[in-house]
C-alpha cells in the first residue's frame, strides 16, 4: 500500500524500538511517507538515529518539548528540509515523575503536577501551533496524539498522568476546532497497555495488564502494531472527515463498567 506516498511526517516520541511512535513511524514509512524525528536527551540519541536511518529519515533533531526554543527550532528545521511544508504530525510524548506514578495522587506536589501536564499535554498545543503554518502550506494535514483511559476514569497508580491525559483529551477537541478551518485534523488514539519504557515506570503495570486481559471484551492484549494501524488510519486521507475524536485500541476495555 502507498497511502502515504509523497507525505511528509514529523514524529515526536521515539525512544527505542518498543516505542509506540516507532511502530507508527515504521507503518508510515512502509506506506511511502518521508520521515523526520525528534529525540529527547543524549541518552537516546544514538538509538533514535539508528532507527531513523533504517527508514531513510530526512531529519533527526533534539527536542525537549518543555522548551519553546527547541520547538521553534525543530519546526524551522522541518521547514528547511521540506520547503516549508509538512503533512503529518505524530505526538507520542508523555512524562511524569516515577514517584508520582505510585502511592496517592493526593500527594502530588505542585511542581511535578505542572511538569506532567506541560510535557504530556501542553506539548501538543505548542507543537500544533508551530506546525500550523507548515501544514496549512500543504493545504491541510493531520495530527495524532496518544492518550489513555486514565484521563477519563481513575486508574490506580496512573495518578497525575491521568490528569495530564484529561488535559490532552480536551486540547485535542479545542485544537480540532481552531485548526479545522485550515483542513488540519487533530485526533487521539487511546491505547490499552503496551510494554514500553514509559509504561514500565507505572507501578502496578503488570497488574493493569492482568486485569486488562481478564476484563477486556476481546480478552487479549494489544500491541504497538495495533496502535500504529489506528494512527495510520487517522493520519490518512481515508479519515478526511474525522477530527476531534478518540479511537480506542484497547480490545474494548473502555466499554466495560466492571
Ligand atoms: N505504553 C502504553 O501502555 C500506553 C498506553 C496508552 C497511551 N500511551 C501513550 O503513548 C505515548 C508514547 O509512550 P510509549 O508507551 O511509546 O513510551 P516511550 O517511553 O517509548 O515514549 C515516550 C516518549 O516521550 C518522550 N519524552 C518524555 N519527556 C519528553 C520531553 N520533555 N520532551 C520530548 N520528549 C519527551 C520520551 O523521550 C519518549 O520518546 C505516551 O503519550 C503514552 O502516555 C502509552
Amino acid at each position: 500500500m502507498s497511502r502515504f506516498a509523497g507525505k511528509r511526517a514529523l514524529v515526536l516520541g521515539v525512544a527505542n524500538k518498543r516505542s509506540i511512535a516507532w511502530a507508527i513511524a515504521k507503518r508510515l514509512a512502509d506506506e511511502g511517507a518521508e520521515l523526520a524525528f525528534t529525540f529527547q536527551g543524549e541518552r537516546i540519541e544514538s538509538s533514535v538515529r539508528n532507527l531513523a536511518g533504517t527508514v531513510g529519515s530526512k531529519l533527526v533533531t533534539a527536542c525537549d518539548v518543555r522548551s519553546d526554543e527547541d520547538v521553534a527550532r525543530v519546526f524551522q528545521e522541518v521547514g528547511e528540509v521540506w520547503d516549508g511544508g509538512l503533512d503529518l504530525l505524530v505526538h507520542s510524548v508523555a512524562f511524569a515523575a516515577a514517584e508520582d506514578l505510585e502511592g496517592r495522587f493526593t500527594d502530588t506536589p505542585r511542581d511535578r503536577f505542572w511538569m506532567a501536564v506541560d510535557i504530556s499535554a501542553y506539548s501538543l498545543v505548542a507543537t500544533a501551533r508551530a506546525a500550523e503554518p507548515l501544514l496549512a502550506a500543504r493545504g491541510g494535514g493531520s495530527i495524532v496524539t496518544m492518550t489513555y483511559l486514565g484521563g477519563e476514569r481513575a486508574v490506580p497508580h496512573y495518578n497525575v498522568m491521568g490528569v495530564a491525559k484529561a488535559t490532552l483529551d480536551a486540547s485535542v477537541k479545542y485544537l480540532a476546532w481552531d485548526l479545522g478551518e485550515k483542513s488540519i485534523r487533530v485526533n487521539a488514539v487511546s491505547a490499552g497497555p503496551v510494554r514500553t519504557l514509559a509504561a514500565r515506570s507505572i507501578a502496578g503495570f503488570t497488574e493493569m495488564e492482568r486485569m486488562f486481559e481478564e476484563r477486556a471484551p476481546l480478552r487479549r492484549h494489544i500491541d504497538a502494531g495495533d496502535v500504529a494501524t489506528a494512527a495510520a488510519y487517522l493520519l490518512s486521507d481515508e479519515a478526511k472527515n474525522v477530527t476531534g475524536t478518540t479511537l480506542y485500541v484497547d480490545a474494548g476495555y473502555h466499554a466495560m463498567g466492571m
